[in-house]
């Protein structure tokens, strides 16, 4: 089985990456798996530039950025499952996850009916990645579980968009310090066993 893993944390080796290990090592505890780990902040992923190369109304092309990011669609579409994780930035996910999941729109793959006059009349989205299992992982300073609903509410959002299954969700709040996650043996079993359900669900 076939997984990737995108840390949306600028600090490798922080919650976020320590919650998306145990995920994996959930995942590889009922699974042969192989995994690629992906720090979106090492990558070379540019900013969306807005251009809509991709969309109908540009002609459904390739995005022209130069980048990593070809080859990582390239490969999510052969992978069987995701693990997305991003720390609480500003109440939202990372300026880092936002534009990953920006980047990934050349998935979407828009279906469009014409009429005679070539007039729009029907959109459908058709993800080239639909149906595949993902994960999320949030990591927070606020002990209030409350306060997250947002970042929680993005992530799911994006995963609909682009059909995944989403199998498991972790949530760990009180992480003001580095790899304060460390010391929650909770928040590492529901990391560990949403990678169980990766596999398995
Ligand atoms: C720029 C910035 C903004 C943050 N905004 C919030 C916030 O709005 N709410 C919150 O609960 N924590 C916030 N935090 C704290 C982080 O979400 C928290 O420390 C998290 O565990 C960091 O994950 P990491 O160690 O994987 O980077 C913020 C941290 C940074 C650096």
């Amino acid at each position: 089985m076939k997984l990737m893993a995108f840390v949306g944390s600028p600090r490798k080796g922080s919650n976020t990456d320590i919650l998306i290990d145990k995920v994996i090592a959930g995942a590889r505890s009922k699974a042969d798996i192989e995994v690629k780990k992906i720090y979106i902040y090492d990558a070379h992923i540019n900013y969306c530039n807005g251009c809509g190369a991709h969309t109908v109304f540009g002609g459904g092309k390739a995005c022209p950025l130069k980048d990593d990011m070809a080859g990582i669609l390239k490969r999510m579409q052969e992978a069987d499952g995701f693990i997305f994780g991003s720390p609480n930035h500003g109440r939202t996910i990372s300026a880092g996850m936002t534009n990953f999941f920006a980047r990934m729109m050349p998935l979407l793959k828009m279906h469009v009916e014409r009429d005679d006059a070539d007039n729009i009349i029907h959109a459908e989205a058709r993800p080239l990645i639909r149906g595949k299992k993902a994960v999320i992982v949030v990591s927070q300073g606020d002990f209030s579980p409350s306060s997250s609903a947002l970042v929680l509410l993005v992530m799911q959002a994006n995963l609909r968009d682009f059909q995944l299954r989403q199998v498991g969700e972790v949530f760990s709040t009180g992480n003001l310090q580095r790899a304060q996650v460390t010391d929650k043996q909770n928040d590492l079993n529901q990391a560990f066993g949403a990678g169980v359900r990766l596999v398995t669900a």
